[in-house]
C-alpha cells in the first residue's frame, strides 16, 4: 500500500515535467541555454558562426585580462581546484580571508563575506536578518534572488512601485509603525538599466527606521569612485546597511559577496543557512576576483571605456527610434511590448550575428517585452558598427 503511494506520486511529478507546457515552448523556439562553441572577448562562436556577444554582464571586459587568468592559474596550482568544504567547517583559507578584507576596505565596510554564488549572497542578505513579523519593504523590480530572501524570511512583505519615492512613502505610512522594518532595492537595476533613487528612498527610510539592504550587482564596477558602486556614486555610505552583490560581472569571476559593519557579517555568519552550509568558493573563483578587485583600483582605462561605448551604443539606438526605457547604465534594454516582437527582432539579430537575451513577461512587467542587452569595456568600434547595422536590419523586421 505505502509502496503503491509512492510510486503514484512520483510518476505524477515525471508527468508534470512531461507535459509542462513552459518546457516545451522554450524547446521548440529554443531561445535560451545556447551554448557557445568558443569565445574571444566578446566574439563567441555559436552553431559555428562567429557571433558578437551583447548581452554578457562582463561590464569591464575583465574575463580575459591577462592578469586575471594567471591569478585563477597560479591560485588553482597553489591549493588546488577546491575547497571541498562549507567555510565554517573545513572550507575557510586564507585567500578567502583576504578578498574579504579587500572587498569590504573598498566598499568603506567594515567586513565582508563571500559565498559561490550572488544569488546566495542577496538572497541571504534579506533571509538572514528579516524574520516572521517584520515587514519587508520590496521594489516590484527587485531581482529574483531578493524575492526568495523575502519569502524565506516568512517576513510580510509590501511592495511599491519600481523606483518611486512616492509610493514608498505611501506604503510605509500604511504598515504597522511598531513593526521591524526592511527596506529591499537594488543599485542599478538589471533588466531596466535604472540607477536607484537613493537619495531619497534611503532618506525615507532613515525616517521609519528601515535597515536597508542594497543588491548593487549590476552597479560595481559600473558606477562610483573606480566602480565602488551604487551607494559610493551618491556618497550615501553610511545610509545603506547591507551591500550585496555579484562576483560574476564586473569582477570576472563567479561568486557573491555580502559587505556590512561587523556586527552584521558576524550575525549573518552565525544564522545565513546560505552560508553555513554550502561550500567556500573555490581558489581559481577568489583569485581572479581579486586580480579584478585590483585592476579596477590600477587601470582606470576600462571603467573609461565602458562609459564611452554606452554612451555610443544608446546614442545609435535612439537614432534608430528605439525604447531603451530610460537606461541610465551599460545594461540596456531594447522594449518591444509583446512577445510576437521580441522573437523575431531576437532571431534577426542573431542572424545577423549579434547575440542577445529575450525577456518576457512576466519576467518583466506586461507590455515591457524586451531584449537585455549590456555593453562591454572589451567591444571594439568594429563590433559597435556591426551591432548598428544589425539594429536597423532587425527593425526592418518588425
Ligand atoms: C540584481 C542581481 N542580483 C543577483 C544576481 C545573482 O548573481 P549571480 O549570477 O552571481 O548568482 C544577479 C544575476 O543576474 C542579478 O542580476
Amino acid at each position: 500500500m505505502a509502496l503503491s503511494f509512492f510510486t503514484k506520486n512520483r510518476k505524477a511529478i515525471q508527468a508534470r515535467c512531461r507535459d509542462d507546457y513552459a518546457t516545451k515552448m522554450r524547446l521548440k523556439y529554443a531561445p535560451y541555454y545556447h551554448a557557445m562553441e568558443a569565445q574571444n572577448g566578446t566574439t563567441v562562436r555559436l552553431h559555428g558562426k562567429e557571433t558578437i556577444m551583447l548581452s554578457s554582464n562582463d561590464y569591464l571586459g575583465l574575463s580575459f585580462h591577462p592578469k586575471v587568468i594567471e591569478a585563477g592559474r597560479a591560485a588553482m596550482l597553489k591549493w588546488g581546484t577546491s575547497t571541498t568544504g562549507a567555510r565554517t567547517s573545513n572550507g575557510s583559507r586564507a585567500y578567502h580571508v583576504e578578498l574579504e578584507e579587500k572587498l569590504a576596505a573598498f566598499l568603506g565596510r567594515e567586513a565582508c563575506h563571500i559565498h559561490v554564488a550572488g544569488y546566495l549572497s542577496c538572497l541571504s542578505s534579506v533571509a538572514s536578518f528579516a524574520q516572521k513579523g517584520d515587514v519587508v519593504l520590496a521594489d516590484k523590480n527587485i531581482h529574483s534572488c531578493l524575492w526568495d530572501g523575502i519569502r524565506l524570511s516568512m517576513a510580510t512583505v509590501e511592495r511599491f512601485s519600481h523606483n518611486s519615492p512616492d509610493d514608498l512613502r505611501e506604503v510605509l505610512g500604511a504598515v504597522n509603525q511598531d513593526a521591524t522594518k526592511m527596506l529591499v532595492i537594488e543599485g542599478v537595476y538589471s533588466m531596466e538599466g535604472h540607477i536607484a533613487r537613493l537619495p531619497e528612498l534611503s532618506e525615507i527610510a532613515e525616517e521609519h527606521g528601515c535597515f536597508t539592504v542594497l543588491d548593487d550587482a549590476h552597479g560595481f564596477g559600473v558606477l562610483g569612485r573606480q566602480g565602488r558602486g551604487t551607494v559610493d556614486h551618491f556618497g550615501l555610505n553610511d545610509k545603506v546597511d547591507v551591500i550585496c552583490g555579484s562576483l560574476s560581472k564586473s569582477l570576472a569571476s563567479t561568486g557573491g559577496f555580502v559587505a556590512a559593519s561587523r556586527e552584521i557579517i558576524e550575525y549573518l555568519r552565525t544564522h545565513s543557512k546560505q552560508t553555513i552550509f554550502s561550500a567556500a568558493i573555490s581558489p581559481s573563483q577568489a583569485a581572479c576576483a581579486q586580480a579584478s578587485l585590483e585592476i579596477m583600483q590600477a587601470e582606470p582605462q576600462h571603467l573609461e571605456k565602458l562609459w564611452a561605448n554606452t554612451k555610443k551604443y544608446r546614442a545609435m539606438l535612439k537614432s534608430l527610434g528605439l525604447d531603451t526605457w530610460e537606461s541610465e547604465t551599460p545594461a540596456v534594454p531594447i522594449v518591444l511590448g509583446s512577445k510576437e516582437r521580441v522573437y523575431p527582432f531576437w532571431k534577426a539579430l542573431l542572424d545577423k550575428g549579434v547575440f542577445t537575451v529575450m525577456s518576457i513577461a512576466p519576467a518583466v512587467p506586461a507590455g515591457k517585452d524586451l531584449i537585455r542587452t549590456a555593453i562591454s569595456a572589451m567591444h571594439t568600434e568594429e563590433q559597435l558598427e556591426k551591432i548598428a547595422d544589425a539594429m536597423a536590419y532587425a527593425m526592418k523586421k518588425l
